[in-house]
């Protein structure tokens, strides 16, 4: 029974969650990605929807075996592609959440002028790509937030000092919470199994999970949604 009970402890929350990376364009068929498979994300979403959430994801450029999980009653997906879009998507959906968590991967700069044709070896010599800085998305919505709407951010962090880093980011962007994800070359990103510290605005971690994407996501909903 009890089991049976948290299983709904999220009736009535609307939860805007994005996830997987942004693809910005280079030309007509090339872009600048990212590795984010989206996974967390989904798990986020899949574990809120389990537990009763009313579920808005933004899906960012998802392998279709990864999203397919997302495919599921109480859970409503909207996809975007380059982080303009997710901006814009996020926006949307942010208006109608009680809690907002940015677990995709943005793009930081985009190709300041995309070009209309694709480039080519033939036009000779190399190009070079100038980039220009895109808007952090979640801090516009911190900034923007609602009374009593809570706003998580996520950090991928290589190196010893990612606690440190992760306060830094906490401040800069105005958050509720930030989850912090130990990443190098072969853990965080493409894999099944992660770490997370969850920072409150008070500079503490109020959480730590280890283990799948599905337990370290029921993990921070407990913190951030319940
Ligand atoms: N994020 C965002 N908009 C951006 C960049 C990042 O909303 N333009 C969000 C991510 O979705 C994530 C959080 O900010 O929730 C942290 O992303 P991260 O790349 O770690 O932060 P940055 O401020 O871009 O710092 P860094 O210089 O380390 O990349
Ligand atoms: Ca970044």
């Amino acid at each position: 029974m009890a089991l049976l009970e948290r299983r709904r402890d999220l009736a009535g929350v609307t939860l805007a969650v994005s996830a997987g990376g942004t693809r910005e364009p280079i030309d007509p068929v090339r872009y600048i990605g990212n590795r984010s498979s989206g996974r967390q994300g989904v798990a986020i979403a899949v574990a809120a929807a389990e537990r009763g959430a009313r579920v808005l994801l933004a899906a960012a450029n998802i392998e279709g075996d990864v999203l397919r999980e997302a495919e599921r009653p109480g859970i409503e997906i909207t996809t975007a592609g380059s982080a303009a879009d997710l901006a814009e998507v996020m926006r949307t959906l942010a208006a109608e959440a009680d809690v907002v968590i940015m677990a995709a991967a943005v793009a930081d700069f985009r190709v300041a002028q995309v070009s209309e044709g694709k480039l080519t070896r033939e036009a000779g010599g190399v190009p070079t790509l100038v980039l220009a800085e895109n808007d952090d998305i979640v801090a516009g919505l911190a900034a923007q937030r609602r009374e009593g709407q809570r706003i998580v951010a996520f950090a991928a962090e290589t190196g010893e000092d990612y606690l440190e880093r992760g306060r830094r980011k906490l401040r800069k962007k105005g958050v509720d919470f930030l989850a912090v994800n130990q990443v190098g070359w072969t853990t965080g990103f493409e894999a099944a199994y992660n770490t997370l510290y969850v920072l409150d605005a008070s500079d503490e971690v109020v959480r730590e999970a280890s283990g799948s994407k599905r337990e370290v996501a029921d993990a921070l909903l407990d913190v951030v949604a319940g």
